[in-house]
């Protein structure tokens, strides 16, 4: 039997199902969390806060935004057999494998795995937030053949992470940047990997297994893995002046030009836009010229192709120049996402049914089967 009611290629611009989570408008380009546009929450708010607006559904007064901070501060040290886990992985291998492996790992050791109670999902959701950071600090500490860095409680979220990736506190602007790109990379609707923790968490699974499933779908270089290809062509570009010749090259080859183009936005990502000036800031602070390779592969994108750099474009050269190396781009960007994945997986918990669709079959049509002495 045909079912008459098959969804367009990707999905796109199917409604799956409701959430209150976040708005994309893509023809006005814009995004907002609960209500709140994604520039406001960038100029105005902590990552704390925003974590807190996603996952409980309204920015935190004093004491509520007191006790998230000492929440996630609580959570941050990890199990030792897991950084036992992250020392006995091969260095070249994937950073995103590891993570996946490290937080499905994770599971084993939680305290409270088997309490599915809205309290206990939300502790698990803070918790995997905040250990995530310091499975990310640690790896690359253990990569780089350097002593692990235990959390400081005193620090927020970025700087922790910064501190115990580096054994500094970073100056308090080059913090407010990341804490901004943190913000900023929070949640995005129903991209692959929300979607592929929605799914998981239909099954009733646990919120782990829900967050490794996303982790495992952000990985593609067409989702979260592009930031990653777009400080590969930067550094192959070299100087704004190769960026021409370099574009038409990738033009005459048909192939895709990491960090532009976008599934819902029909104009510019309001996120690269904030990105863009972020990077913008950095190159004037560092020099160098990773910013105006981009602002050119930026206007040669528009004027060829029609496209505009999406979440990922600028993400890269503002990373670069944070001294993240690019192998943790995508780790990062999990990092904050996992904000919006747990809020989801949250929300598919609270009015759960299955998302079980159907394919239509264009196989081949009934056969016998055949004795395998048979077959030719
Ligand atoms: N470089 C070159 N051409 C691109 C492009 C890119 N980055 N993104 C889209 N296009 C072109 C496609 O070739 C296609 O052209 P055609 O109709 O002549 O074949 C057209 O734009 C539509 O692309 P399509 O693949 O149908 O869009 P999509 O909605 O399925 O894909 C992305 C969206 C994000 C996967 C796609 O834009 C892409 O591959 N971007 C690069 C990877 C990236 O930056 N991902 C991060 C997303 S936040």
């Amino acid at each position: 039997m045909r079912i008459n009611n098959t969804a367009p290629k990707g999905l796109e611009d199917v409604i799956i199902g409701s959430s209150s989570l976040t708005l994309i408008d893509g023809r006005a380009g814009r995004l907002s969390y609960r209500g709140y546009d994604i520039s406001d929450l960038a100029e105005n708010a902590t990552f704390e806060e925003t974590a807190y607006l996603l996952l409980y559904g309204n920015l935190p007064n004093v004491q509520e935004l007191r006790q998230l901070k000492k929440n996630l501060s609580d959570e941050r040290e990890i199990p030792t057999q897991l950084v036992e886990l992250l020392k006995g992985f091969p260095n070249d291998a994937s950073a995103m494998d590891i993570l996946r492996t490290s937080i499905s790992a994770l599971s084993i050791y939680d305290p409270d795995l088997h309490d599915y109670s809205p309290d206990a999902m939300l502790r698990r959701a803070i918790r995997i937030l905040s250990k995530m950071t310091t499975m990310i600090a640690g790896y690359e500490r253990i990569r780089n053949g350097a002593e692990v860095i235990p959390p400081r409680a005193d620090l927020d979220h970025a700087s922790n992470f910064l501190y115990m990736m580096r054994g500094q506190v970073p100056e308090p602007v080059v913090a407010r940047i990341y804490d901004k790109c943190l913000i900023i990379h929070a949640d995005h609707e129903l991209n692959a990997s929300t979607f592929a923790a929605r799914v998981t968490a239909s099954t009733l699974s646990d919120v782990y297994s829900a967050v490794t499933s996303a982790i495992g779908a952000l990985k593609g270089p067409l989702h979260g893995g592009a930031n990653e290809g777009v400080m590969e062509m930067l550094e192959e570009i070299k100087v704004p002046e190769n960026a021409e010749a370099y574009l038409k090259k990738v033009f005459s080859e048909k192939k895709r030009v990491m960090g532009f183009g976008h599934r819902v936005y029909k104009t510019i990502d309001p996120r690269a836009t904030i990105l863009k000036s972020l990077s913008k800031e950095l190159a004037t602070k560092n020099g160098g010229e990773w910013f105006e390779i981009s602002y050119k592969l930026e206007e040669i994108m528009r004027a060829e192709k029609n496209l505009s750099p999406n979440v990922d474009f600028y993400a890269a050269s503002v990373y670069h120049m944070l001294g993240i190396p690019t192998y943790l781009f995508t780790p990062i960007f999990a990092a904050s996402r996992v904000t919006g994945w747990t809020a989801h997986i949250l929300e598919q918990y609270s009015d759960n049914r299955l998302i079980r669709p159907r394919a239509d079959y264009l196989g081949h049509p009934p056969r016998k089967y055949i004795p395998l002495t048979q077959r030719k």
